[in-house]
């Protein structure tokens, strides 16, 4: 229910496929191993999902909002894109020019060894 995609024609044909949340991902499983160190993220269906340096879990999409390359990591407590260089918060806050449209965040929660990432 956000009006993010003002498609401007630019993406056309080979528009982004999103983000697609809900997901889970049990964190005593191997592919939540690289959650367990403060800094370390995962990506899977296109969410970038990260501890952060303060142990609290952080999502967010990994498409770019500069130009929606799937570049989006978890870096030095902020999400980042390699592309260009696009830097953000942790509430999707653009610090530099080419991350000023922001980013999407999504929400977390944990039940037992179980993470859900909503919107
Ligand atoms: S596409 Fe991410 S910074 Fe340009």
């Amino acid at each position: 229910m956000d009006p993010t995609t003002a498609e401007d024609s630019s993406s056309g044909a080979n528009s982004p496929s999103s983000s697609s949340v809900p997901l889970t991902v049990d964190l005593s499983a191997s592919e939540a191993g690289k959650l367990q160190n403060n800094g370390g993220y995962i990506i899977k269906n296109n969410v970038v999902i990260a501890k952060n340096l303060e142990g609290k879990y952080v999502a967010a999409t990994v498409i770019c909002s500069h130009e929606f390359k799937k570049k989006v990591v978890f870096k030095n407590n902020e999400f980042f894109c390699g592309e260009h260089d696009a830097r953000f918060d942790q509430n999707g806050k653009g610090l530099n020019s080419k991350g000023s449209k922001g980013l999407k965040i999504y929400t977390t929660s944990i039940s037992g060894s179980i993470l859900t990432v909503s919107a």
